[in-house]
């Protein structure tokens, strides 16, 4: 088992009823409806647990049903058949103390740096002076003091992935959901962002479902890695991850022999899914 007593939590938000995080997901199947009106099942009894400060990443081929489970663990969509718990409590709308990140920036272009990352603050009624302190606070934090009054449209990829990480972190949240937050990004700066991540994850230890088709990335940065099948989606294995924490640099990390014997491990298990998903495709378009 992956151990995570060996960083201390830091007092504040996810420290109170640590329960409230861990993540339930139980005989999980979604369906859809086709336009041609047939059913098309895309998630089949799919189980796990994320226990809380727990930091699971789930791999799986393309269009294998990843970012439909975060739909429902994020409470967007509700099951066909089985269910997700947060805290003990079934999932039915978008809850409280659960923030995302997705490939896509979800950033207001016409407010600034700082009017985005002090958005979450200010809806939950916290005073502007307070919120504004705060924001600029977690600014600092993810490297961008002195670029608090510029515009999205005017930043790096990179800049924009911390300012997204900012916004979603700055609620302290007691569940962090992820689909492919850094997919988009060139590989250094993937590598970098992820070490950020990493170190301000150790601060504030949410719970977190870290979506990636990106096997050593889930390996860098997860206590458990769930690989799923190909479509229909269902769990084929679960890996505890014990390399040491914290971690440091992802670019190093690489190099461990731990670290390549885990993800040669999966990569055997992965293997086989992502080749029966591209045949399938593959066979599709022929
Ligand atoms: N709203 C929807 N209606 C119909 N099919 C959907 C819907 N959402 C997802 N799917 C299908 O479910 C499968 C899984 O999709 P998705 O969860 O996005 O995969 P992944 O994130 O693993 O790439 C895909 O075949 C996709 O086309
Ligand atoms: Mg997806």
């Amino acid at each position: 088992m992956a151990s995570r007593n060996d960083v201390a939590v830091s007092p504040g938000a996810g420290n109170v009823g640590r329960d409230s995080a861990r993540v339930e997901i139980s005989g999980l199947t979604k369906r859809f409806l086709t336009p041609a009106g047939e059913v098309f099942t895309a998630l089949e009894d799919v189980s796990f647990t994320v226990e809380p400060g727990q930091f699971c990443a789930v791999v799986g081929p393309t269009g294998c049903g990843k970012s439909t489970t975060l739909s429902m663990v994020s409470g967007l969509d509700r099951p066909s058949e089985g269910s997700v718990t947060v805290g003990g409590r079934e999932v039915d709308g978008v809850a409280d103390g659960v923030s995302f990140m997705f490939q896509t920036d979800a950033l207001l272009p016409w407010k600034t740096v700082l009017g985005n990352v002090l958005m979450g603050p200010v809806f939950r009624g916290v005073p502007k002076q307070q919120a504004q302190a705060s924001a600029r606070d977690w600014l600092r934090r993810v490297g961008l003091t002195g670029f608090e009054d510029r515009y999205p449209h005017q930043l790096s990829g990179g800049m924009r992935k911390r300012v997204a990480m900012a916004a979603a972190l700055i609620n302290e949240p007691k569940i962090l959901i992820m689909d492919e937050p850094f997919g988009a990004l060139d590989v250094q700066t993937k590598a970098i962002m992820s070490t950020e991540l990493l170190g301000l994850w150790e601060q504030i230890r949410p719970s977190v479902i870290f979506i990636t088709h990106d096997l050593d990335e889930a390996v860098a940065l997860a206590d458990r890695v769930v690989v799923m099948t190909s479509s229909p989606g269902s769990v084929k294995a679960v890996f505890d991850i014990d390399l040491p924490r914290p971690r440091g640099a992802v670019q190093e990390i690489r190099f461990q022999p731990r670290f390549i014997d885990l993800q040669h491990q999966i990569w055997e298990t992965l293997r086989e899914e992502v080749e029966r998903a591209y045949a399938r495709t593959a066979g599709g378009t022929a």
